[in-house]
């Protein structure tokens, strides 16, 4: 009978209270989906904090006057390292002379926003001033010496991080020291940097910093590491290792760059990424972006990722159009990537 068919009363009831209930569901999706695209953010620097970390530029003191960069430096960036306002050259022209004004210039643009500040850097083979270049021995070791407390303590209290010591390892196969004017002065020389430093700004994080030690079955990979924990059971007051991450066709991203940053953390240090740049274009340059980024998400010591300019107009190398943002300001590919990456981070700090 067609009336034993009908819904009866209760059934029409029960019919009713379920499409009620799936309206209800169906309205709470609805109204959260705004608040769950709201969680992404929408500039590298609140997408970094999420997860307790920070993304930084390398700023050139003399770019601060041009509201276009700086329109996408303080949007987007929340750590700076000063490209090379910082180096020997810069701050110790002259022997004993300190100037710090284009320094003070980067660091007070970023103080004052609350930002990170990476010291870079203030023992290396390259950048040292006229006077500096022609020392060798014990007169060359106390110059060094007397460079890394003038500096660290100017900047007391200012720095996250100081490179202490910046690329003291050869290419190659060889796993050797640089055979530089400041490796001749002694082995130990490295050690000894890192104690001024320790003694001029106890509370910045000191870091090593070196470029082609990425890859973990590079030689000059496992050097570092070896000069690291050989530190850490002698008690030199180390606290980072800095990767450069200069990718290029020489010196490739490898998939095996997420255990070398676990493996240098497991030995006690933080790890970060400080001056990341990919050569290339496109989604083969955005997937590059996308792996580095989430190969530091990955490791909890890893602290944040610095790139190597703002715009590729402002790399050192530009030819190789190697960074996040086109010439005249526009997002890359390699942003969206990179924002993306960040934004799957947990929210949680690490
Ligand atoms: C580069 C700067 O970007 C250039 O402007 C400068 O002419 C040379 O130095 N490794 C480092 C950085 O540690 O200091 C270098 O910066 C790039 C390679």
């Amino acid at each position: 009978m067609a009336s034993r068919t009908r819904p009866t009363g209760h059934t029409r009831l029960r019919t009713l209270t379920l499409s009620g209930t799936a309206a209800i569901i169906l309205a709470l999706v609805v109204s959260l989906l705004p608040n769950l695209a709201q969680a992404a953010e929408t500039t590298l620097g609140a997408a970094a904090a999420q997860s307790g970390r920070y993304f930084g530029a390398a700023v050139a003191a003399n770019k601060l006057s041009d509201s276009a960069y700086t329109t996408i430096l303080n949007r987007e960036f929340n750590s700076v390292t000063p490209e090379n306002e910082m180096k020997i050259d810069a701050t110790e022209p002259q022997q004993n002379n300190f100037t710090f004004s284009n320094a003070d210039r980067i660091v007070n643009h970023a103080t004052s926003r609350g930002w990170k500040v990476r010291g870079h850097t203030l023992a290396w083979h390259s950048q040292q001033p006229g006077w500096m270049q022609g020392m060798e021995g014990t007169t060359l070791r106390n110059a060094m010496l007397n460079h890394v407390t003038r500096v660290a303590t100017y900047y007391r209290g200012k720095i996250y991080s100081w490179d202490v010591v910046n690329e003291a390892f050869e290419d190659g196969n060889s796993g050797a020291r640089r055979n530089s004017n400041l490796q001749r002065t002694g082995n130990d020389w490295i050690e000894a940097a890192f104690r001024a430093a320790d003694a001029a700004d106890p509370n910045a994080k000191l870091c090593y910093n070196d470029y082609n030690t990425d890859n973990w079955t590079w030689a000059k990979t496992q050097a570092v590491y070896n000069m690291v924990r050989d530190f850490k059971s002698r008690g030199v007051p180390i606290d980072c290792v800095g990767f450069q991450s200069h990718f290029n066709a020489n010196s490739p991203y490898n998939s095996n760059y997420r255990t070398t940053l676990s493996s240098f953390a497991a030995l006690g240090v933080d790890v970060q990424i400080t001056e990341l740049d990919i050569e290339g274009s496109g989604t083969t340059q955005a997937n590059t972006f996308r792996s580095v980024v989430s190969d530091c998400l990955a490791v909890a010591r890893c602290n944040g990722v610095t790139v190597w300019g703002v715009r590729d107009c402002d790399s050192w190398r530009s030819s190789g159009t190697p960074l996040l943002f086109e010439c005249n300001g526009n997002k890359k590919a390699a942003y969206t990537a990179t924002l993306e990456a960040l934004n799957s981070a947990s929210r949680v700090a690490v």
